[in-house]
């Protein structure tokens, strides 16, 4: 199957970030190994995991064992707040389970208390020694972000937080843009009632379900999306959002389902 047309955005260090991606929480075992197989098969050429989901090691062989070429996956882990006093162990774990020299992204996956200024450093410096080609947070406040800008004097590339058509904060949005930092949502579908007639209204115009107009309302944003599904038919369906546009207007609608 080819791969679909999936856009990029482009992080501050240069790496070009896949915006639909494969969410992999809660998902471990077989039923991880055969979701990552069956969503490099799809299209898919960007994997979402963390140390704290327990399936770095089943992403890492599923990735081996697809014969997709490894530098055309883009894959992110990320840091449990737990290990902040070990990142380059949890770092150099993360790298074993996967199978990779490097991920291409790292991401602190919560505040870990505070902002995390020492962490921060930390990561900072396993960029520039190369076992991670971008770095980043995740559940961070922008005052948080400010802080380790601040104090650091490096903004992280990239902040991935919840986000859905319901939790739509045009704030927060531009908070990102405007400090260069790519917005990434996570569990686009826990937060969005499918059957909403505005989405469904608008899918139908399309000839797609009301999932791929969800992610495809994170992409016209800028915003890179990472559902998650252990089954074929989704896995293969929320990759619509790559083969339609939405314009202004139905994007606007989308905007406006957000609960204030
Ligand atoms: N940084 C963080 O703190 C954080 C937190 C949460 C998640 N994440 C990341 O973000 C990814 C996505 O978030 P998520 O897994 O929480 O939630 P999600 O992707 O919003 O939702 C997954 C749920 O939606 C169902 N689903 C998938 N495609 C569907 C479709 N087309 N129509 C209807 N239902 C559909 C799935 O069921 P089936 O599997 O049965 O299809 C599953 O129950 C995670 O896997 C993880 O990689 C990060």
């Amino acid at each position: 199957m080819p791969v679909p047309d999936v856009p990029v955005a482009a992080l501050a260090g240069g790496a070009a970030m896949p915006m639909l991606g494969f969410g992999t929480w809660q998902m471990t075992g077989r039923a991880c190994y055969d979701a990552v197989r069956i969503a490099l098969e799809a299209g898919y050429r960007h994997v979402d995991t963390a140390t704290m989901y327990r399936n770095e090691g089943e992403v890492g062989r599923a990735l081996r064992d697809s014969g997709v070429p490894p530098a055309d996956v883009f894959v992110t882990t990320k840091l449990p707040p737990g290990n902040a006093g070990r990142p380059d162990a949890t770092l150099d774990a993360s790298l074993s389970a996967l199978g990779v020299p490097a991920v291409d992204l790292w991401l602190v996956h919560w505040p870990p208390g505070g902002p995390g200024v020492d962490l921060w450093r930390r990561f900072v410096a396993a960029r520039d020694d190369g076992r991670a080609r971008a770095i980043g947070v995740s559940n961070y406040s922008l005052e948080q972000i400010d802080v380790l800008t601040r104090q650091v004097g490096v903004t992280p590339e990239v902040n991935q937080v919840r986000w859905a058509p319901s939790l739509y904060d045009a704030a927060v949005e531009e908070g990102h843009r405007e400090r260069g930092v790519v917005l990434e949502g996570y569990s686009p579908f826990k937060n969005t009632d499918l059957d909403d007639p505005v989405l469904r209204e608008i899918a139908e115009r399309h000839g797609v379900r009301a999932g791929a107009v969800v992610l495809r309302w994170h992409i016209e944003h800028g915003v890179v999306v990472i559902p998650k599904s252990a089954r074929r038919e989704r896995i293969e369906a929320n990759l619509e959002a790559a083969r339609f546009r939405l314009d202004a207007e139905e994007v606007a609608r989308i905007d406006r389902l957000a609960r204030g």
